[in-house]
């Protein structure tokens, strides 16, 4: 297939290229390395390094070659910096988003995979996390990626797109060639390992009141790789099988106590940790029911949380960019 993704050179898009390519895709990438890193492009892509709503790129993409496939990862999508600075989320991903859906339908693309979030719940009012579970996200970067989904979903409609969803829960852990190496990290795995191996000084928690097992926000962590073979899965599905919603999770949710001292026994090293306020838009909990993506695309996570942070901490202590 010829595959368009935007954000390859992103954290999950790396690793989600590096995937496609082993099977033997051709890949453009469409990235402007405002968060991702030109070293995590996989070779052999054509890498166009540019907005992904640039209207006359895509005119020239979509004009010179036959995508059959665009898979959408770029995005702004650091939660609490949404709550403080909203407008840049929406202008990127939702704003964004209609300018490449509008350059799809121009050109008769017809699929779409696209990365959503665990963050379109909101507050969970109950566990595990089900595709039905009410849709109230809790900050403006969930409500920018619930009206992508939306807008997806219309497009669906009116011009016949077919598309999976992915609420992708929290990505973690690492490949060999690829891991998370972002300038300014806010991710907690990476932070604890960060704070394990002396490379910051400690590892602040947000909160200990929330209604959970040691009153630190639970999540549910799901490897990196785990998520890439979402996207393989799919590709092959019978088109009347795709416009699905898929959580992609674990099943396991893991307290921001209970990370640190799996990352102490990983490493054995201990860490030093500062607990402060909880952050604004931060929900209590958040954990998946994968059952749906098993019984459709026949998806379940591999691996657990000890080589999720085991995988991380290889990467951080010997990262290839
Ligand atoms: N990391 C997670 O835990 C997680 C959880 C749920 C959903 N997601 C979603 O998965 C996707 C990928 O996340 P990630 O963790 O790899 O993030 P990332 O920041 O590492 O990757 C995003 C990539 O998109 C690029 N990008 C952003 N805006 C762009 C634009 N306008 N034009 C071109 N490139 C642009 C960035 O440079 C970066 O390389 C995002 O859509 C995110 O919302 C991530």
């Amino acid at each position: 297939m010829q595959i368009l993704v935007t954000g390859g050179a992103g954290y999950i898009g790396s690793v989600v290229c590096e995937k496609l390519h082993e099977q033997g895709h051709a890949l453009f990438v469409i990235d402007d390395l405002r968060d991702g890193n030109k070293n995590a492009l996989t070779p052999g892509a054509v890498f166009f390094e540019s907005d992904f709503a640039n209207a006359k790129l895509l005119d020239q993409i979509f004009s010179s070659n036959t995508i059959d496939l665009v898979i959408h990862l770029a995005a702004s999508a650091n939660v609490p910096d949404s709550v403080v600075n909203p407008l840049p989320y929406y202008q990127n991903n939702v704003s964004g988003t209609i300018t490449l859906l509008q350059k799809m339908q121009a050109y008769g693309v017809k699929k779409i995979i696209f990365s959503s979030t665990a963050a379109v719940y909101g507050e969970p009012q109950f566990i595990p996390i089900t595709e039905s579970h009410p849709l109230v996200p809790v900050n403006p970067y969930g409500w920018s990626k619930l009206f992508d989904e939306q807008i997806i979903k219309d497009c669906a409609h009116s011009f016949g797109l077919s598309f999976y969803i992915f609420r992708y829960f929290c990505a973690a852990g690492a490949t060999g060639a690829h891991g998370e190496s972002r300038i300014c990290e806010s991710h907690l795995i990476p932070l604890a390992i960060d704070a394990a191996i002396g490379k910051r000084e400690s590892l602040f928690v947000f909160g200990n009141n929330f209604n959970t097992i040691d009153g630190s926000g639970v999540r549910d962590y799901i490897h990196v790789e785990d998520i890439a073979n979402a996207h393989l899965l799919c590709l092959n599905s019978p088109i009347d099988n795709w416009n699905k919603t898929f959580n992609l999770g674990t099943s396991n949710g893991f307290s921001v106590l209970e990370i640190i001292k799996a990352t102490e026994t990983i490493i054995g090293k201990e860490l030093t940790f500062k607990i402060v306020d909880k952050r604004p838009g931060d929900p209590a909990s958040l954990i998946a029911s994968s059952d749906f993506a098993f019984k459709n695309i026949g998806w379940k996570p591999n691996f657990s949380l000890e080589q999720i942070i085991d995988s991380a901490y290889r990467w951080r202590m010997n990262p290839l960019y």
